[in-house]
Formats: structure tokens, sequence, C-alpha cells
């Protein structure tokens, strides 16, 4: 009688095992499906306010990115001031849950504070400034940050060197930065980071005569960072040739701000219809299907900008009420393209 007591419920726990394994393997999250870190951009207002978004950001990424806060603007915002609370609150959260942090992003054209567009100095005094901002912004973060964008969007389609604060100031400033941002963290992974390359050969081309360049000199490049804002109707061979001549430099690869874009022209009366969020879910799995390819010591990860529908950049930025890029929901729940992905993966495996 006893051990019949006891058999009948260990055999119970063995079903009930067996059952909840099934159910997870059959519906496992994204991360468990693929062997390389995956990641989003995430904001603290948002960690810190909306708890289904926080839930994400814990459950669903191995790795993090500050969306803004490590940006020149928000983290110096006075010659003589540093403010890096917000970029500290990420990178709490992600200690706190066992994430790897990226950091993003160094130099840029784009969100550069009202002191720095308006300094005043020779050349001697501009590199001294941008020597200051990378070092410490690289020291702050030293063995916290694994990997570091830090040059962001320097080249036109055209492949000439876009006009910036930088560029104008400083020549071979991307050489420079690499080098700076090497001496305060060498273990820190460094990243040119760039978009549209795809359909923009001469782009691709600046970018693959930057790291030879770099390289032959000497300077400390490791990875290049894809950004891969791309839509629904991107074409594959396009993306794969950027794919192809990006592993080809041996560099590690970050699809860096991915999200897949259906509604690029801003029609108001848009509708996102199945016909369209099934093409992007098989853009999704190609791109992925792509990546996994690639050699693993390449694979630094796949990091989406933004977590939902609702939060991308998108709709804030590009003022596109009607966009749905990514893989969660306006209630941050999981879109068939993530569960079409993640199956598609999973029968890799
Ligand atoms: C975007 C942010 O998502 C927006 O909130 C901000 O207003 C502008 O910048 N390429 C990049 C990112 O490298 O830093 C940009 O992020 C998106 C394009």
């Amino acid at each position: 009688m006893e051990n019949k007591i006891i058999y009948i419920p260990m055999k119970l726990i063995a079903v009930l095992l067996g059952l909840s394994y099934c159910l997870s393997a059959q519906n496992p999250h994204l991360k468990e499906v693929v062997k390389f870190p995956l990641g989003a951009s995430v904001n603290p207002r948002m960690l810190n306010e909306n708890e289904a978004y926080r839930k994400i950001a814990k459950e669903e990424w191995t790795s993090l990115t500050a969306e803004n806060h490590m940006k020149m603007m928000l983290i110096h915002p006075a010659a003589d001031r540093f403010d890096f609370s917000k970029g500290d609150e990420i990178v709490a959260f992600a200690e706190k849950n066992g994430k790897r942090m990226h950091g993003h992003t160094l130099v840029w054209h784009n969100q550069v504070p009202p002191w720095m567009k308006d300094f005043q100095g020779d050349q001697k005094a501009w590199e001294a400034m941008l020597k200051n901002h990378i070092q410490t912004v690289v020291s702050h973060y030293k063995g916290k940050i694994v990997g570091w964008d830090v040059v962001n969007e320097s080249f036109l389609d055209d492949g000439s060197m876009r006009p910036s604060l930088w560029a104008d100031h400083i020549p071979d400033y991307i050489a420079k930065s690499f080098q700076w941002a090497h001496e305060a963290d060498p273990n820190a992974i460094l990243f040119y980071n760039d978009y549209g390359q795809d359909g923009k050969p001469k782009k691709m081309q600046a970018i693959l005569d930057l790291v030879a360049d770099l390289k032959r000199r000497g300077i400390p490049i490791h990875g290049l960072g894809l950004q891969m804002h791309i839509n629904f109707v991107s074409k594959r061979n396009e993306l794969q040739e950027v794919l192809d001549k990006s592993v080809a430099t041996g560099l590690k690869i970050h699809l860096s701000e991915l999200d897949i874009a259906v509604n690029q022209k801003n029609n108001p009366n848009f509708v996102y219809e199945e016909k369209v969020a099934s093409e992007q879910a098989e853009l999704y799995k190609f791109v992925f299907q792509s990546y996994i390819k690639i050699p693993t010591t390449q694979q630094y990860g796949i990091t989406f900008w933004n977590i939902s529908d609702k939060d991308s950049w998108l709709r804030g930025y590009f003022k596109r009420p009607k966009e749905y890029p990514l893989l969660f929901d306006e209630n941050y729940s999981k879109k068939p393209a993530y569960t079409e992905l993640t199956n598609s993966l999973n029968k890799l495996n």
C-alpha cells in the first residue's frame, strides 16, 4: 500500500515534467533556438514604467543596447559634465539580469549636444575634445560594456564621406576614434556601424575600403555593425551580398538595429494585412537563416531596434503611426512572425 502511494505521485510528476518539457520544446523562446547573443535596444524610462516591456527585456534577450542614453547628446550634455545616470541604469538592469551590454555610440553626426556644435578651436583642440569624450565614456564602462559602436554612419550612399562636425574638423577622425577607444579599454570589441548598404554598392565598398585601410595601418577594428533597418520588400540577393562581403573581412558581424518596415511610405490608411505580415515573417526567417550560416566566431549577435511595434523608433522618429516592424505587437504579445521564425530555426537545430 505504502509503495503504491509513493508510486502514483512519482508517475504523475514524471508525466507532468514530460509534458512541460514537450510544451517548452514546442514553444521555445527565440533566444533558445539561436547560439549567438540576441538583443534589443532599450529605454530606461520604459524599463521602469512598463511591466510588459520589462518582462520581454528580461525574458527574451541575452544582450542589450541603449537606444539613446549613451549618445553624445545625453551622456555629455555640457563641456565639463557627463551624465551617466541613465546609461548606468541600463547597465545595472543588464548586470542584474545577466545580459551582455553593447555600447552605442561614441561618434556620430547626429544627436550631438549644442555645446559641441558651438565648439571653437583649432584641429588640436577638436581632437582633444573628441578624445576626452571617447575615453571618458569608454573608461566609465570599462569591463561592463563588451563592445562599442565607435563610429556610426560615416558614409553617404555614394560612398563619399558624410560631412559632419567630425569630418570637418578632424582629419582621419575614424581611425583616431578607434585608437582612442582602444587605449581606454583594450578588451572592448570595436565596431564600425552603418545602415542601408544593400543596393548601395558604393557605400558598401567605402566601408570595406575603410576596414582594409584600418587593418593595413594596424588600427584596432574588430567588428562591423550592419544596422539592418530594412523593409519587407528589401531584396534578398542584395542583403546576402552585404552579409557575404562583410563576413569576408573576417571581422565580427553584428546585425545591430534590425527591424523590417512594412509602411515605408507612411500611408495613413495602411492596414497590416496577413499577406504583408507573412512576407515580413519570411524576410525575418531569411535574415536569421543567413546569419546562422556565417562562422560562429564572427557571430557577435542580432539586436532588434526597440521591443514592440508600439515603441519602434519608426513610429516615433519618422512619425509613422501605422508601422509594424518588430516581433511584438502593441500589447507586447508575440506576433505570428515571432513564432514562425522561432519554429523554423528550431527545426534546423
Ligand atoms: C534613433 C532612436 O531610436 C531615436 O529614439 C532617436 O530619436 C534617433 O536615433 N541609427 C542609429 C540609431 O544608429 O542610434 C538611431 O536611433 C536609429 C538609426
